[in-house]
């Protein structure tokens, strides 16, 4: 059949009254923020570049400002970005913006439950729980800290051992995290050539890599239809499935030899609450949960601070001055006898700074994790409905220009005040903010400290490859920002 120009014409001008009338109704008419005009059923999918998810949304907030609308399908999504109106949403306005919303990509395997994905009672129990235990087996303690020491020291040797040979740090390096949670969760470490462990390791770096990609990004757009496309994003639930049956493994070991006067770790704690809410049908401390729990902080704890610790190295051998002057003060307020603690950051307001800079220039976790609203909001003037998702955008805050004057640049002295001394800054918010503020940041901040000043009390990092500042921009592509891969070599310092 061949159309008519008078046809085409007619069909063209139908088509536009559909979508004007689709955009009124769904977003005009509801006073959401402004935003993109979406296309029936893939919404603003052109608006988002390949893979660049990150960067698309900072060029929509130049546009449309600080809150916009844009719609993954035909569901929207709040949009914020900015210093200012995220600290509004998620702190001033904490209580509304504080539920959790869909990150397909890990929730079809968890389901809700757990810490991170759940919310309502669910949540609120599961986080203080997991809150209260994690401290009690020594987050933010001395005793945490013994074990990350000792970690380090371990991390040292490693790095001893080729002579001064380049080498890609990732696998020591997420050994050594993962040891400090095994540590708190299995009440052990293990070897770094063990192989369960190290094929537990490459589950995590698996499953976050295949989130971040392409793939998991778009599931997490359309995670229906997603559902029924063949890609490699299909792998997440069955290998999610693996790092839950080495769990399940270690809780029922656990079960077998529970004594509940005197829990050893934190499955110990889990299960003892377990006996004792047996009676009650309403309780949340079912297995469901638990698994959930501590699939969850696996994911949550181990790739994050590993990722911070990877393009600390990368940046401090990109700047070799920068790493002198961490080196100096080193020396002045540890000195080579001694093991540094997290304590000693007090007298070190130099490397504080550039720890500080490094979480903000590395930007973690770009995107946050998505929220929802709780209920009808008002914000800014427009109306959010209650269950609609907002994300927060936390490399917007950490690039915006009124708040840090070089925000596209590695600068410490974002972080120094004309003194020298280590300026605090609000805008620092890779830990997020307000009621979901991450769970571990307390255990993540001493990790990295003491990781960090370890490394570098033993050794000067160098490499042939001259890195430049464009090796060291974060590349933005997905959920974790993670470093270019690289080799470098860890030279014993005399
Ligand atoms: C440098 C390392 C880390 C970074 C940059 C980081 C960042 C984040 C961010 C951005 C969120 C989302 C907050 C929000 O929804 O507003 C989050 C949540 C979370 N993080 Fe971390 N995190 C790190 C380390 C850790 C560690 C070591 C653990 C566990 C021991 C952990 C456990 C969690 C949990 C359980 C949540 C969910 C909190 C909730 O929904 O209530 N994180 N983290």
């Amino acid at each position: 059949m061949v159309l008519t120009w008078v046809e085409i014409l007619l069909l063209g001008l139908a088509c536009c009254l559909f979508i004007r009338s689709t955009w009124n109704s769904m977003y005009k008419d509801r006073n959401l923020p402004p935003g993109p005009t979406p296309l029936p059923f893939i919404g603003n999918l052109l608006q988002i570049e390949r893979g660049q998810m990150a960067k698309s949304l900072m060029k929509l907030w130049k546009k449309y400002g600080d809150v916009y609308t844009l719609y993954f399908g035909s569901s929207p999504v709040i949009v914020i970005c900015g210093y200012q109106a995220v600290k509004e949403a998620l702190v001033d306005q904490g209580e509304e913006f504080g539920a959790r919303g869909n990150l397909a990509t890990i929730n079809k395997f968890t389901q809700g439950y757990g810490i991170v994905f759940s919310n309502g009672e669910r949540w609120r129990t599961m986080r203080n729980f997991t809150l209260r235990n994690l401290r009690s087996f020594g987050m933010g303690k001395k005793s945490i800290e013994g074990k990350i020491q000792e970690e380090a020291q371990y991390l040292v040797e490693e790095f001893k051992n080729p002579k001064g040979m380049p080498l890609n740090p990732s696998k020591n390096i997420i050994s050594a995290v993962s040891n400090v949670l095994c540590s708190i969760i299995f009440g052990n470490r293990f070897e770094y050539t063990d192989e369960r462990f190290f094929k537990l390791l490459k589950i995590v770096e698996e499953i976050c890599s295949l989130t971040s990609s392409s793939w998991g990004q778009l599931q997490n757009i359309f995670p229906t239809l997603m559902d029924y496309v063949p890609g490699p994003h299909q792998k997440i639930c069955s290998i999610s499935e693996e790092l839950n049956q080495f769990i399940y493994e270690r809780v029922q070991k656990n079960q077998e030899t529970l004594d509940p006067e005197s829990p050893r770790d934190f499955i110990d704690n889990f299960l003892i609450k377990l006996q004792e809410e047996q009676q009650n049908p309403a309780s949340q401390f079912n297995m469901r949960n638990i698994m959930m729990t501590f699939y969850t902080l696996f994911l949550a704890g181990a790739e994050t601070s590993t990722t911070v610790l990877k393009h600390s190295l990368l940046i401090l051998v990109t700047y070799p001055e920068i790493q002198a002057n961490v080196h100096k003060e080193i020396d002045q307020v540890i000195g080579r006898g001694r093991a540094p603690n997290y304590n000693d950051r007090a007298k070190m307001p130099y490397t504080e700074a550039v720890i500080h800079e490094i979480l903000r220039f590395a930007d973690i976790v770009p995107l946050n994790v998505p929220h929802m609203v709780t209920k009808d909001t008002t914000f800014r003037g427009f109306s959010i409905p209650k269950g609609i998702e907002v994300h927060p955008i936390l490399c917007s805050v950490h690039r915006d220009p009124t708040q840090f004057a070089n925000p596209y640049k590695f600068d410490p002295n974002h972080f120094l005040d004309e003194n020298g001394s280590f300026k605090r800054h609000e805008a620092m918010m890779a830990f997020s903010a307000g009621k979901r503020i991450c769970l571990g940041e307390s255990l993540a901040r001493m990790e990295i400290f003491v990781f960090l000043t370890t490394i570098l009390q033993n050794f000067t990092l160098t490499s042939q490859k001259k890195f430049s500042e464009a090796d060291i921009t974060p590349r933005m592509g997905g959920f974790v920002n993670a470093p270019i891969p690289y080799e470098i070599s860890f030279i014993c310092r005399q």
